[in-house]
């Protein structure tokens, strides 16, 4: 990280102080808008007015430019409004991240949440910027180590990818991304928490995350009761604040959790701005939105470092065809599914495997370490396959060498599934080896150990 500057973030903040408030009136309220006269020639879209309805402050974000007038959708219902209202223009386009922002809790303005003073970066920025040039990104990264076996050999997680983590409410979606914020391999880790109830917001960070985890983490969160703007900006805050630690040559751990929130947030301030919820329930600029989020994270170009991200979606059931998950799914380089069956066996990480893909493989793994994996996945699928046949007794032993391995195989595949693999990615593929060796499973074909062996960071 940079060196901070002494005085740089306080110089900054003092400069920024804009003695003279544009003030305009609420000219009209109408379903759950406000319009404000005398400030439409110098607001920008997504600024910020604050509203002074009997001398307390009701802020919003400017929605629509119409001539003379202004539409600013609030943060909170607008009752007690009045016409002829004092409204008052505060620009708040970006957020200025600051190096001393990690270990922090702040909300997506860049206030703290914690109780402490917070000092802003000495540069605002955007909060929906470009991603680097396609042509000039670098390729996806060396492989990181996950902290987990699973994700280590069979789905791995290279630098830059970004990766969809589906699953239902309350199957391990937050949990997983709690152990991957405390042991993934990376310089800093940013996490947006949009959407989330008060009460799990307090239960991530003090008790999944831990202080542990929070050390090298920016946790930028908006909860449920706040309005959709402040949840939709969460996650762009998010990204902008990954981005300055990228900008500075780092590797960035963003996890996002949840887009589905984040989706949900952007329906309701499209509808207010007269957008039709034509796409399966959501307008049809979700699907820009999202894949305009997803893009930014990535791997960097030049001197920068990369943005591996990992973004949460709530799917119910497992229904893949969600307008939520479709799109994602289009912009990733691989998506991880968790099974209700699996968490309700009591078996986390509650991967699917066989459902689950990374697209960083094959290239990812060495030649050895690729027929590893075909073998395992051979077997858990054979497994699957017949699974209802062998709890319900029909299969009688003997019948194919194939599915006989398989069963004898499962067990002892079952618990590797859900170790946590904390020495390094090397380790995780030799323990893979020995469950293999153990069970005498056949790993074909012999090929020469490992040729070309990839740029591992483990
Ligand atoms: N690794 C784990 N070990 C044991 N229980 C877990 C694990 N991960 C999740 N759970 C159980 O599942 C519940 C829901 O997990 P959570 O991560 O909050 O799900 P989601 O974010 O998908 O709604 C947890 O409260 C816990 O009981
Ligand atoms: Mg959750």
């Amino acid at each position: 990280m940079t060196k901070p500057i002494p005085f740089a973030g306080l110089t900054a903040q003092i400069t920024e102080l804009n003695p003279v408030r544009s003030i305009g009136r609420v000219s009209r309220v109408e379903g759950g808008v406000v319009h404000v006269s005398g400030l439409a020639g110098k607001a920008r879209i997504g600024d910020l007015v604050v509203v002074y309805r009997q001398g307390e402050p009701l802020s919003g974000e400017v929605l629509q430019l119409d001539g003379d007038r202004l539409v600013l959708l609030p943060d909170q219902a607008p009752d007690g409004v009045a016409l002829n209202d004092r409204a008052a223009l505060l620009e708040a386009r970006g957020i200025a991240p600051s190096d001393g922002w990690v270990g922090r809790v702040i909300d997506p303005f860049g206030n703290p949440l914690d109780g402490k003073p917070l000092l802003r970066g000495p540069d605002a920025r955007g909060l929906r910027n470009p991603p680097p040039e396609p042509a000039r990104r670098r390729a996806m990264g060396e492989r990181l180590n996950t902290g987990m076996a699973v994700l280590n050999t069979l789905l791995p997680i290279v630098k830059g990818q970004r990766v969809g983590l589906f699953a239902g409410s309350g199957v391990g979606k937050s949990s997983l991304l709690g152990h991957l914020a405390q042991n993934m391999t990376a310089d800093v880790v940013v996490i947006a928490l949009i959407g989330e109830r008060g009460r799990e917001l307090r239960h991530f960070i003090e008790e999944v995350l831990g202080a542990d985890g929070l050390k090298r983490a920016v946790v930028i969160c908006a909860t449920s009761d706040q309005s959709p703007l402040i949840r939709r900006r969460c996650a762009w805050a998010a990204m902008s604040v990954a981005e300055h630690f990228r900008d500075q040559g780092l590797s960035v751990l963003l996890l996002a959790d949840s887009i589905t929130r984040f989706a949900e947030a952007h329906r309701e301030v499209a509808v207010a701005s007269g957008e039709a919820p034509v796409l399966r329930g959501y307008p049809p600029s979700t699907a820009h939105l999202i894949m305009s989020l997803c893009e930014r994270a990535g791997p960097g170009e030049g001197a920068q470092g990369d943005i591996t991200g990992i973004f949460s979606v709530l799917v119910a059931g497992s229904d893949m065809e969600e307008p939520i998950a479709d799109i994602l799914r289009g912009v990733l380089d691989g998506h991880v599914i968790l099974d209700r069956t699996i968490a309700e066996r009591g078996r986390y990480p509650a991967i699917d495997v066989l459902r689950s893909v990374s697209r960083s493989l094959p290239g990812a793994a060495t030649e050895a370490e690729n027929n590893l994996i075909t073998t395992t996945r051979r077997y858990l699928s054979i497994y699957d396959q017949n699974a209802m046949m062998i709890r319900a007794g029909l299969y009688s032993q003997g019948s194919d060498s194939d599915i006989d391995l398989a069963i004898q195989l499962w067990p002892d595949l079952d618990g590797y599934l859900a170790k946590a693999e904390k020495q390094s990615v090397a380790n995780s593929f030799t323990q893979l080896e020995l469950v293999m060796r153990r069970n005498q499973v056949p790993t074909r074909p012999n090929l020469p150990a490992s040729r070309g062996r990839p740029n591992s960071a483990a």
